[in-house]
């Protein structure tokens, strides 16, 4: 189900703006109302979603969240319940797979063990029929793009992962389409070399200017890689945004916990008018940036505060505290310390050589500008 007919030719599209606009008419992809159900069970809920040309955009979320289905759906590889998919501006709800346009690379490579490198890249040209030359014109240009030339004649079995992943990449590469589809290509692979081939796709996206669709549960991944992140729960797109607005606004309490790492302290309190009550601190949030849609006076509700956002020393614009140093994680470039905010734990974030020991005293701060804040209730940023 991975190989089918070849779209033919490839018409290297432009790059895409840095911040594209769905709405400019140039969707690559779009998905409109979209359900799929499993009996009972809802997948995918009446989800919308442009992507633009060109664009590079990452489905993010925790296992079970419907990153897969959804990307499947795209694909053409599961029914649908209801709602539309269109790609390159045509109506492929009922298309088969192979009309879509589309090239897929999944977790599990799913080489042909008997084949060559070489073989296991042509396989899917040969059986549509493509000219012997076109083949290898295309097939030269992707090793040559994965670096897979001098492993042309080796056998999947006598590959590493990450040299078997490139030739999956492959495969969907010289299938010269507008628009990659990947499901967790890297999932796979030891940490190191996953760090490696994210810079290969990233440097294959900035070169062909594909439009691609990528699916991932780390965060790195998709911060580092996206030009947007959809961040989904339960079958619903929590935040469409550039990487850093979800960092720096997410829209609710589940984005905030799920982007960035170490993860944002929570605490619980109240906030009244511009002031958050914690325990008996009462901490002064002039320069937030409340959102636009009208809040109570008063309510229950939580404060989010990243570790690196805490500075070590008061602040002249910001809130000022006493903290104990509890622990101490130490990370090389960067050292983690345990203290307390409010009776509450609080994680913060310092430069590796700053020399820290347990007990120590210390003066901090933050700048309400940076923080989070949500209605507790509803989980909505405030
Ligand atoms: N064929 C199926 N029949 C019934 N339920 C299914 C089927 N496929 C998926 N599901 C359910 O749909 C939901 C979404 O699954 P999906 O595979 O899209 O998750 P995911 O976000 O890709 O997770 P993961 O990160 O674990 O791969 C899950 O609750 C899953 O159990
Ligand atoms: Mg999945």
């Amino acid at each position: 189900m991975t190989t089918g007919s070849a779209a033919l030719g490839l018409e290297v599209p432009p790059r895409a703006a840095a911040s594209p606009s769905p709405a400019s008419g140039e969707a690559s992809v779009s998905v409109r109302e979209l359900d799929i159900r499993y009996g009972a069970l809802t997948a995918i809920d009446k989800l919308d979603l442009d992507v633009a040309k060109g664009e590079f955009l990452v489905l993010l979320g925790p296992s079970g969240c419907g990153k897969s289905t959804l990307l499947n759906a795209i694909a053409g590889l599961l029914d649908i319940s209801d709602g539309e998919i269109w790609i390159s501006g045509r109506n492929v709800t009922w298309a088969e797979p192979k009309d879509r346009g589309i090239g897929m690379v999944f977790q599990s490579y799913a080489l042909y063990p008997r084949m060559s490198v070489k073989e296991n890249l042509s396989f899917g040209l040969r059986m549509n029929g493509i000219a012997r030359a076109e083949i290898e014109r295309r097939v030269a240009k992707a090793s040559r793009m994965l670096q897979l030339e001098p492993l042309l004649e080796r056998k999947p079995a006598e590959l590493s992962g990450g040299q078997r992943q490139r030739v999956a990449i492959g495969r969907a590469l010289v299938r010269e389409v507008d628009v990659f589809l990947f499901d967790e290509p890297l999932s796979n692979l030891d940490a190191k070399l996953r760090a490696e081939l994210r810079v290969e796709i990233k440097r294959l996206h900035q070169s062909l200017g594909n439009t691609m669709i990528y699916v991932t549960h780390d965060q790195i991944e998709a911060l580092t890689l996206a030009d947007r992140i959809a961040i989904m729960k339960g079958g619903v797109i929590q935040q469409l945004a550039p990487p850093i607005e979800v960092y720096q606004r997410p829209v609710n309490h589940f984005v905030a916990g799920f982007i960035g790492s170490p993860a944002m302290n929570f605490f619980e309190g109240r906030l009244a008018g511009e002031t958050f009550h914690l325990g008996d601190l009462a901490l002064p949030l002039a320069g937030y940036g409340f959102s636009s849609r009208p809040r109570p006076s008063d309510c229950a509700a939580t404060l989010g505060l990243r570790p690196e956002h805490v500075a070590l020393g008061p602040s002249p614009h910001g809130v000022s505290f006493e903290g104990t140093v509890a622990v101490v994680e130490p990370m090389g470039a960067d050292t983690l310390f345990w203290t307390e905010l409010g009776g509450q734990p609080l994680s913060v974030r310092t430069h590796g050589e700053r020399a820290l020991a347990v007990g120590d005293r210390l003066r901090l701060s933050f700048d309400p500008a940076r923080l989070s804040l949500f209605d507790a209730a509803s989980g909505e940023r405030l």
